[in-house]
């Protein structure tokens, strides 16, 4: 009888299966190529802005000059998160995870949002805006509450990139790492229907609003399977401590049967094409501080790991000793990765607004049937 199912335990994971159309980003695994809206990541990363960046995941196109000038002031001009909301975050507990925090924090933004509510592109646009403007204040506000410092008050001269920097350092970062972070959140801004995005797509399809949509990504997000391996990788290349201990930690981890943090991918067969720009900054990183240790531990591991598995390093790889020779602390790796992200899940939520249909498919039913109910005493 048929179950009226089409996924097998061949799909499982939902690998290869098509969730939805959408004309955001295309990522070919086979080929190593990443397209947002047409445009090769490479090409971006080169020669773009992430706020251009951001137009061109919710507008399809890049911008003009005065639209871009629009868009920019818009953002900036929402940079502050609501006083409560930074207020609220004072009671949450010192230790609490940036990623639990930047979760509840968000997910506060909608009471004090009453003109973002409704999924029409006009109201949803508001508050893509604001999620846009936010994530990166309540990330770089919860590091200095945590450490029993003031918040740093956002500078709307400075752009998305800068603007983070200064509100987690106190001050400005030099014009190369403001750069080189910019282009980071170019990297990771968009990624097709990754874990997170799915969700937030699976939430907007009941026609919730852009809050709980971007909070249930956030959730999503923070696994170590999905953006929380970029903390993850820091930890290990702590844990290994050199390069001569590489290879010895690695056969151990092999042979457990352990996965090496930032390696291989759902969907790339070959060379993730951001790890190239990232590899790239973390020997920058490296030459500028003049510590190659992370560095020469990481490229032997890629190395390792191709060698011995035929696997390649995904985007988490190389950000992490980036982000550490920029002297983030470890565990807002994975918020930046959110302060990005935030670009393409507001994209797609828009694109499923715009064409909705609520996001139900079918499990393959493998429990038990016609089982007779017996009363508790006779069990
Ligand atoms: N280190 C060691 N082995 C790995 C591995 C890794 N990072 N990633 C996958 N493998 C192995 C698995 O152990 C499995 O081996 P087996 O067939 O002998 O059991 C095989 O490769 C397939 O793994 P699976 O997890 O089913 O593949 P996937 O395509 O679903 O995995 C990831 C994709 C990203 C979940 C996986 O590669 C992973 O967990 N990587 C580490 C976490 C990470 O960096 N995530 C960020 C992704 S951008």
């Amino acid at each position: 009888m048929s179950t009226g199912t089409e996924t097998t335990a061949a799909a499982e994971g939902l690998r290869g299966v098509v969730a939805a159309q959408s004309a955001i980003g295309d990522v070919n695994g086979e080929q190593g190529i990443l397209i947002y809206q047409g445009y090769d990541i490479h090409d971006l990363a080169e020669n773009s802005t992430f706020e251009e960046v951001i137009f061109l995941l919710w507008n399809g196109r890049l911008p003009k000059a005065d639209e871009l000038t629009a868009l920019k002031a818009e953002i900036s001009a929402n940079y502050a998160a609501p006083a409560e909301v930074i207020a609220l975050m004072r009671q949450y507990p010192k230790d609490a995870d940036p990623m639990d925090v930047l979760r509840t924090a968000v997910s506060s933004l909608d009471f004090y949002d009453k003109d973002g509510h409704g999924t029409d592109r006009e109201h949803a646009m508001k508050a893509a805006i604001k999620l846009t403007a936010q994530i990166g204040t309540i990330s770089a506000a919860w590091d200095r509450l945590r450490n029993g410092k003031e918040p740093v008050a956002p500078d709307h001269s400075l752009n998305i990139a800068e603007n983070f920097l200064y509100m987690l350092r106190g001050e400005r970062a030099d014009a190369d790492e403001s750069h080189m972070f910019d282009v980071c959140l170019i990297l990771h801004a968009d990624h097709e229907l990754n874990a997170s995005t799915f969700t937030t797509r699976v939430v907007a399809g009941t026609l919730a609003g852009m809050y709980g949509a971007v909070t249930a990504g956030i959730a999503a997000l923070a696994g170590p399977l999905h953006g929380g391996a970029n903390t993850n990788v820091m930890k290990m290349l702590i844990e290994i401590g050199s390069v001569e201990a590489v290879d010895a930690w690695v056969d151990k981890a092999l042979e457990e049967k352990r996965k090496i943090m930032g390696i291989g991918h759902a969907v790339y067969k070959t060379e993730d094409p951001r790890a190239t720009w990232l590899r790239k900054y973390s020997k920058h990183m490296a030459e500028k501080k003049g510590v190659s240790k992370w560095y020469e531990m990481s490229q032997r591991i890629e190395q390792l790991m191709h060698e011995k598995k035929g696997m390649f390093p995904n985007v988490d790889f190389y950000s992490a000793s980036t982000y550490y020779l920029m002297d983030i602390p470890l565990d807002l790796y994975t918020p930046i990765f959110a302060v990005s992200r935030i670009s393409g899940w507001t994209g797609h939520i828009l694109e499923q607004y715009g064409h909705n249909k609520l996001i139900r498919p079918r499990a393959e039913y493998i429990g038990a049937r016609d089982q007779k109910y017996l009363a508790i005493s006779e069990r």
